[in-house]
């Protein structure tokens, strides 16, 4: 009887176990991707779920013997990692233990700092402004995808879109320069650039938008500070370049560690929720930045890590990035119900969603290549070579020293930059290797060719005070018919935590151009530099002038094309170059003053050294018969506008026009001027071009209130382009 029972029981049993279980809907590759968020969801323990919203690292160690130890290391079932190695093998072991091991197989998010390139670098951000370019910044964002995505990066912490009017803050090189409307359409690039058509593609890798917002504010330029940011400077500002990145469908947004006001990024539920999510509709996930929870302790508005993690999460921030508050806290915070599952939920949904987006559950190991196929492809070195060349502004040119003339047959290239393979590159190098940058030394060698003699001496270092080497580089101006002075910024006085109190370069350098100077032979002084430059000193002592910034690892060619007159320069400055750090700050799209020929100062001149959208070329432009398609428009209808421009000299050339709007009279004061559009074209010596522009009145010349809601009042509007102005009306 007992055996009669048992069997069939033990039969079914051993059915249970044998049946192959039905492929769950999470790993159905063809299930609409929100059915398989959910799906998998609900499988998941909460501590998964917390794991997921973790972040920790890996990759630092590079020591064979180490490496399996590093994975041990590595949280079991964490979210996500900051891949610090180049090795696909590595992370491939690292992901197949994630896929393999854990109970769910949810693969890992590698992220990383690829900020202008991975290993072919391209020149730093506020260098790809410069050329008005976009279409060139997209290319190299997607040749750094592509290097990216072969090391096992699936996602880079990139573009940082934060206005930037403070020089004195180093992080200014890693964003666009100071203009809302020109980091909004750098923004646009870069995501279309890292995430091409679809995140799915083999190439592409999720962009990150940061660091949202206002962190360009930190006050007195100190990085990490307070920000005191208005709503009105809120919404005009600082929103614009987010939010048309957020349209072109970034997969991810990274809070900042500034407070706005009161409110720090990382628990403001303002920005994060309200907006961001809320208005805007942004459905891919929000990470910290390194540490940003825990820091709320430090800002004053968490008294403990699990406070911290908390206001962080229910602010919005669904990625807490390794700083293991999340990890320690979370589960807990559910169970004391001070925070809502829902809401864990929903965090853990944003990661899931941009995973499946990224095809990492079908693909969720890096195809591993020998080095020589992942970088320095020659399709990648000829864009950041060419961006370099579009982002080099020519800022002086005295009696048209530049190009140097053919007949000079002797050049003295001196400063700490001349023969400088490391700073060249600039701070936030990724995987790039100095061995692979070009010097200003031998792209001029190779581009003058073996006729031209070089008189090389350093002359002095960056800073310090040893004039020791001053003699020799008089010496060798002295042989020579022309000085190239090479100065500048080591790469690490800019970027992240290098703040500076004063904005011109060091005495020492300062003093090398006068000593230079003093031997009556003409001085080209080429700057190396990431961010705007006092150079109240220097400009009076060079007859030219060429703002290289930091071109990455093929700045040499193109900066001696300019020199030898093969290339002819055409950036332009995106950020404004203060006569001196007393400036600070100043922009070109100021308040008009209540007076404003008065309150000037009593010891410097008002205005800066050299405005946003200022760079020289070796030919010359005449703007003329500015047109638009009516006088006025009402606030439904289009204007066409359009400007002819005409290359009057001898050489081809690339100019870019910046088509800007005024409002002189609304309901709350406007800026003086507002970038609404730009153009980049060729146009033959000789010839024109006639370029145009779409007036949209919604997008043009409408302003925020401070909430953020757009309001177009009728009136009358002028519309500039060079040295073009034309007047119209919106009824
Ligand atoms: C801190 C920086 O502020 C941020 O820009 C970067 O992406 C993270 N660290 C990760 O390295």
């Amino acid at each position: 009887m007992i055996k009669k029972i048992l069997l069939p029981a033990l039969v079914l049993l051993t059915a249970a176990f044998t049946a192959k279980e039905p492929q769950p809907l999470y790993k159905n590759k063809n299930a609409p991707v929100e059915s398989r968020v959910q799906d998998l969801l609900r499988r998941m323990t909460l501590q998964e779920k917390v794991l997921q919203l973790s972040q920790s690292y890996a990759g630092n160690n590079n020591n064979e013997n180490n490496k399996d130890e590093n994975i041990k290391a590595i949280p079991d079932g964490i979210g996500s990692l900051i891949y610090f190695g180049s090795d696909p093998v590595f992370r491939n072991k690292i992901q197949k233990k994630a896929v393999e091991s854990s109970r769910l197989g949810i693969p890992i998010i590698f992220g990383y700092d690829v900020i202008h390139g991975y290993r072919t670098l391209y020149p730093v951000a506020i260098a790809q402004a410069c050329s008005f370019n976009t279409d060139l910044a997209a290319r190299a964002a997607a040749v750094a995808a592509k290097e990216s995505k072969l090391s096992g990066i699936d996602w880079t912490f990139s573009p940082m879109i934060d206005v930037a009017r403070d020089p004195r803050w180093g992080r200014v090189m890693e964003g666009y320069g100071e203009d809302p409307y020109t980091n909004a359409r750098f923004a646009v690039a870069s995501v279309q650039g890292y995430q091409g058509n679809r995140l799915s593609d083999p190439y592409s890798i999720a962009a990150c938008l940061k660091h949202y917002v206002g962190y360009g504010l930190s006050e007195g330029g100190r990085d990490y500070h307070y920000a005191d940011v208005s709503p009105q400077s809120l919404w005009e500002t600082y929103m614009p370049p987010y939010l048309a990145g957020v349209k072109a469908g970034a997969a991810t947004i990274m809070s900042g560690f500034n407070d706005i006001s009161g409110i720090p990024a990382s628990a403001n539920h303002y920005t994060l929720t309200e907006v961001l999510k809320n208005r805007w509709g942004f459905k891919g996930f929000v990470v910290s930045d390194w540490g940003s929870v825990e820091q709320l302790m430090n800002q004053g508005v968490a008294a403990s890590r699990a406070e911290a993690g908390q206001k962080a999460l229910m602010a919005g921030v669904d990625m807490d990035m390794t700083d293991r508050v999340y990890q320690e806290n979370l589960a807990q915070l559910v169970t004391d119900k001070k925070v809502p599952l829902s809401r864990v939920d929903d965090a853990v949904k944003s990661i899931l969603r941009i995973k499946f987006q990224l095809g990492l559950f079908e693909h969720p190991y890096t195809t591993v290549l020998p080095e020589s196929e992942r970088y320095l492809q020659p399709e990648g070195k000829a864009v950041a070579g060419q961006l370099a060349e579009e982002s080099m502004v020519l800022l002086k040119n005295l009696n048209q020293t530049l190009p140097v003339k053919n007949t000079i047959k002797q050049i003295a290239l001196i400063g700490p930059m001349a023969n400088n393979r490391e700073d060249i590159t600039g701070s936030w190098s990724a995987q790039g290797r100095s061995k692979d940058a070009e010097t200003i030394m031998e792209g001029l060698q190779y581009e003058f060719g073996s006729n031209t003699h070089f008189n090389y001496a350093k002359g002095a270092d960056f800073d310090g005070t040893d004039e020791s080497g001053f003699k020799e580089a008089v010496a060798a101006a002295q042989a020579s018919d022309v000085i190239i002075l090479c100065l500048g910024e080591k790469r690490a006085w800019t970027g992240e935590n290098t703040s500076r109190s004063v904005i011109e370069l060091p005495a020492i350098q300062e003093k090398l151009a006068e000593t230079l100077k003093a031997t009556g032979k003409p001085l080209v002084l080429v700057l190396n530099n990431g961010r705007p430059l006092g150079l109240a000193k220097l400009e009076p002592l060079a007859d030219a002038i060429v703002e290289m910034w930091q071109p990455g690892l093929a700045g040499g060619t193109p900066l001696a094309g300019i020199l030898s007159g093969r290339i002819n320069p055409n950036g332009k400055l995106a950020i404004t170059f203060p006569f001196t750090t007393g400036q600070i700050p100043i922009y070109y799209d100021m308040r008009q003053s209540a007076r404003p020929n008065s309150g000037l100062y009593q010891d410097i001149p008002t205005t800066p050294l050299y405005w946003f959208g200022y760079g020289l070329s070796y030919t010359t432009y005449q703007y003329s018969n500015i047109k638009l398609s009516a006088p006025g428009i009402t606030k439904n209808q289009k204007l066409i506008a359009e400007v002819e421009v005409s290359n009057t000299g001898n050489m081809a050339g690339k100019e870019t026009v910046l088509w800007y709007i005024t409002d002189p009279a609304a309901s709350i004061s406007r800026p003086l001027k507002e970038l609404k559009y730009f153009e980049k074209k060729q146009i033959e010596a000789g010839k024109k071009s006639i370029y145009h522009f779409e007036i949209d009145p919604m997008r043009d010349l409408s302003f925020p209130d401070a909430g953020g809601h757009l309001h177009l009042e009728a009136g009358e509007f002028y519309l500039y382009a060079g040295s073009q102005k034309i007047k119209f009306s919106l009824k």
